[in-house]
């Protein structure tokens, strides 16, 4: 049997790019192979029948994917394809562009022998993203935007035959009948990129963002804060390392700035987001702005209206607040949000009160719903710095429990 090295790594091997999404084709049976392999080196092994795909967990944690060579036929566009059993030259035929088109033998006697039909090495050198044949985006439009994807990280372009058919596919509705996970795996994909601003634009151009909803456009107040957004990541990951945000999500959202509830519910269910990134993304829109309003623009605010206006955002909604206030201070405002948002962030969100409610107890306070009441007008007192020490919070809390409300 014939066992190959394939797809994205050799590529990245060419380029000399680091890869451990390890790819391997056998012409023969995948499956029985990758049980051989499981049994002799004591890896976990999960088999997708339908596929006929299995994959290999090392006992070093090493992923390995195994399948056997094939070729695919699509039903329809844009479906999953059927697959049969076919040579290694069909299996490079059915991938997306010529640079992931290439594999590697692995016997030993054969071990290190490139399998390049389609030209790969070439448009690597010359830096070209190419599909194998002109039905390749309509078979799998997600290739459109993996297309995207690749030409930013690598910085390559797309031959011109392969822009017509980007373009044409682009332009028809097949990315409407992609399914809402595989949807939003490639768009999150694209903007998990090291850089995205570019691909978004391409996606706003190839007018892309109507799959996500028909009336969503890109508008020069996303691009302003998409422009700003890596600066905003990067001052968040120096103030808060231990609160990661979700990227992609967070582009996603400020894609979305301007839009209402209506919508954001809509890409919301489009793409079949998670609770919790669904709850990010109700603060996308106008409901930031509001925010944005009253603490650019209010005067005197003592930091515990601060806080409570912010306690309850989520992390990636606090990144796009950030985000709005760079993009401000651009056009010259945005100096007081910045500045309570900061402090909100350095200092005051994390701050706790001394006293619990155990404390309370113990000072001979009735259990209660006013217990959560004084806790909270003792943390308001704490970030206005009207109690200090733990005897000042003692103090604070019979004064408050004496003259409830
Ligand atoms: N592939 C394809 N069409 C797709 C997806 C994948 O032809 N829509 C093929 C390509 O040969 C690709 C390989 O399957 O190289 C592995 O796919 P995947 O792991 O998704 O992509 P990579 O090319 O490894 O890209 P990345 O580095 O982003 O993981």
């Amino acid at each position: 049997m014939s066992l190959y090295l394939v797809g994205g790594v050799v590529r990245d091997l060419l380029l000399r790019r680091e890869n451990w999404d390890l790819d391997l084709t056998l012409e023969g049976d995948g499956i029985a192979f990758a049980r051989l392999v499981a049994d002799r080196y004591g890896a976990g092994l999960a088999v997708f029948e339908r596929f006929a795909t299995a994959r290999l967990v090392l006992p070093n944690r090493l992923k390995i994917d195994i399948a056997s060579t094939r070729r695919e036929s699509y039903v329809k566009p844009a479906a999953l394809p059927d697959v049969a059993a076919a040579s290694l030259q069909e299996d490079l035929y059915r991938r997306d562009f010529t640079i992931n088109a290439m594999a590697i033998q692995l016997n030993p006697a054969t071990f290190g022998e490139l399998h390049d039909p389609y030209g790969g090495q070439r448009d690597l050198k010359a830096k070209t993203i190419r599909v194998l044949h002109g039905g390749s985006f309509f078979d799998d439009p997600t290739r459109i935007f993996r297309a995207i994807r690749f030409t930013q990280r690598f910085g390559f372009s797309l031959e011109p035959s392969t822009r017509g058919l980007l373009e044409e596919a682009a332009a028809t509705n097949l990315i409407q009948q992609l399914s809402g996970p595989r949807l939003c795996n490639e768009i999150f994909l694209l903007l998990g990129e090291r850089d995205p601003r570019k691909p978004i634009k391409r996606l706003a151009f190839l007018r892309l963002l109507r799959f996500l909803h028909p009336r969503l456009r890109y508008t020069n107040k996303g691009e302003r804060i998409v422009a700003v957004l890596p600066r905003a990541l990067a001052w968040w990951k120096k103030q808060c390392p231990d609160h990661g945000v979700e990227r992609p999500l967070v582009y996603l959202m400020a894609i979305l700035s301007k839009a209402g509830p209506a919508v954001l519910r809509s890409v919301t269910q489009r793409l079949q987001l998670s609770s919790l990134q669904s709850k990010a993304v109700e603060w996308a829109g106008r409901r930031t702005d509001r925010l944005v309003q009253v603490l650019e623009q209010t005067k005197d605010m003592r930091p515990a209206q601060v806080y409570r206006l912010l306690a309850d955002l989520p992390d990636d909604a606090l990144v796009l607040l950030v985000a709005k206030g760079l993009a401000m201070r651009k056009v010259g405002g945005g100096h007081r949000l910045t500045r309570r948002l900061s402090r909100f962030l350095k200092h005051d969100r994390l701050a706790t009160t001394i006293l619990r409610g155990e404390d309370l107890k113990r000072l001979g306070l009735e259990p209660g719903p006013q217990f959560k009441t004084i806790l909270d007008r003792l943390l308001d007192a704490r970030l206005n710095g009207r109690v200090r020490t733990e005897s000042d919070e003692r103090a604070f809390v019979h004064r408050v429990a004496q003259k409830p409300g």
